[in-house]
Parts: structure tokens; sequence; C-alpha cells
């Protein structure tokens, strides 16, 4: 479809006088757009509630597995992902979801935390879904954040993903400099797992999380940009106002590696899902979904 949209481009082009020409280059465009694969556009839904917009990231994933019980399925941390979890938990008590198939890799794991800690990322996915779901926890994979080689850590991680086919589907949160996983800004779109220092905008983000605020790591081990960009398909859920600056950024600005979220503009499955806060400084208008 493209090439032809691009050979007809040409033609056009050509044709005198160009106001009949711009006239034509309209309506190719406005055909073309009708006939764009919808896995193209970067889809954008917004709830009226972070209730609700939970409710919905974890129906899409609930929804992915039951369709495919041996999902390879890429997941989060952070306050936005803990009524997804909540959400996925009361799935599989009622409708029993079924996770024993299921495989997951997780997207970033703090560097000097041990799975026993209560800030690392691995107690955090025990606690919040694993001990809760039937899944078979050596099926649920983090970086090692206390590996004593790391930039190896790094790379079988890297592997394994690639040995289990790739991750089909991946949750992600945005970070209020515009990170997701712990890719911070200026991580080349290209980047794959790897030790990421911390900005001090990511530490103080979490610092509430943690005693001591000063305990907050340094550095994380985070699948990159390109590693993300893999996934077949992505879900970006953000709530809360304080997100609405770079969602809005993300969303509808230039792509840059200042803001990573952005290189989600060239995932050709991204559905973006907001609650009305998060959403309440994005320029274009997109469909309030008021249903389910
Ligand atoms: C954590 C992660 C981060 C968070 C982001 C948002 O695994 O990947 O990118 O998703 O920092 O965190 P919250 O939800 O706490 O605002």
């Amino acid at each position: 479809m493209e090439q032809i949209r691009r050979k007809c481009a040409w033609i056009i082009f050509l044709i005198q006088p160009p106001t009949l020409g711009g006239f034509l280059f309209q309506v190719l465009e406005v055909c073309c757009e009708d006939n764009l694969s919808p896995a193209y556009v970067m889809e954008v839904i917004i709830q009226p509630s972070s209730e609700l917009a939970a409710q919905f990231a974890a129906q899409m994933i609930g929804r992915a597995l039951h369709a495919d019980p041996r999902l390879v399925l890429g997941l989060a941390t952070g306050c936005t992902m803990d009524a997804v979890y909540t959400g996925l938990i009361q799935m599989h008590r009622e409708e029993t979801l079924d996770f024993s198939s299921c495989r997951t890799f997780n997207l970033d794991e703090y560097v000097g935390l041990s799975g026993e800690n209560p800030n690392s990322y691995r107690y955090y996915m025990n606690h919040h879904l694993f001990y809760h779901v039937n899944i078979d926890i050596k099926n649920t994979h983090l970086p090692d954040g206390m590996a004593s080689d790391l930039d190896a850590q790094c790379e079988k991680y890297e592997k394994l993903i690639k040995e289990y086919g790739g991750i089909d589907l991946q949750i992600l949160g945005i970070g209020q400099n515009g990170h997701i996983g712990f890719n911070e800004p200026f991580s080349t779109f290209s980047s794959r797992t790897r030790k990421q220092a911390l900005s001090p905008v990511t530490r103080e983000q979490n610092a509430p999380l943690f005693q001591v605020p000063d305990e907050v790591p340094l550095f994380a081990l985070t699948m990159g940009v390109g590693t993300i960009l893999d996934c077949r398909q992505c879900i970006l859920l953000a709530t809360g106002e304080e997100k609405a600056a770079i969602v809005s950024q993300a969303i509808e600005g230039s792509m840059t590696s200042a803001i990573s979220a952005s290189a989600l503009q060239m995932h050709p499955e991204c559905t973006v899902i907001l609650d009305q806060e998060a959403g309440s400084k994005l320029k274009s208008h997109y469909h309030l979904m008021t249903g389910r």
C-alpha cells in the first residue's frame, strides 16, 4: 500500500496546474489513511479514572493470555502497575485466568539489591503478582542485579529473551523524565539490556518507596529501548496529573532520545492507556472511552 501511495504521489507531483495536484494529493492521503492498518497507528485510550485505566490494561493482558496460554509477557514495576496486578489476580481468582504456561520477563532490576530486599523488583513482582497466581516461578525472569559480572548478566538476559522467541506483549509505565524501563534520557533507540546510572529525577521519584531516600541505588539493569521496540506489542500505561506533561511530549512531541518513551511512536503496535489527568495536556482530541 505504501509503495502504491508513493508512486501515485510522484505522478500527482507532475500534474499541472499545481492546485489540481494539491487537491489530488489530499484525496490520495485520505484514501491511504483509510487503508492504513490500525496496527500502524499509536492507539491512545483515555479512561475516566486511574482505576479504569489500570483495569483496561489488565483486561488487555488477560485477553492476550487467554488467547495464548504460552504468552511471553513483559512486565514492569512501579506504583502505576499495582492496580494492574490486582486486576490480574482478581481475573485469576474469578475467571481462572491461567498463568501456568506463561513466561515473564521484567524490564529492570536495581543493582545491588537481592530478591529478599523489599525494595528489589523481584520482591515486588513476587508479592504483587507471582505468589498470587498459578505461575511457575521458574518461568519468571528479572535481570540479576547481584550478579558478579553485570555485563555478562545483561548479555545473558538478551539471549534468554531470544531463546523464548521474543516478548509478545510488554506493559510499560513512564517515568517523569520520560524513561521506559530505566532507559534514562539520551538512551539510544537501539540500546539493549545494560547497566544504567539512574538520573537524580528517577532517584527522587522512587525515593518515597525507600525508608531512607539515599538508599535508592545509583544503578539498575534495564532492557534497552531497542529491546522494548522488539516486543511484538506494547502497552504504555500512565495515570495522574504529574505524568500529563511528559505523556504529551512522548506521544505528540518529536521523537528524541531525550524522551525514551517517544521511541514508541515508531512501534508498529503500541497502545497508550491514560486516565483523564494523564491525558489532560494532549493537544489532539482522543476518544474518551467510558465503557469497557
Ligand atoms: C519500573 C519501570 C519504570 C516505571 C516508571 C513509572 O519497572 O519500568 O519505567 O514504570 O518509573 O513508575 P511509577 O508507576 O511508580 O510512576
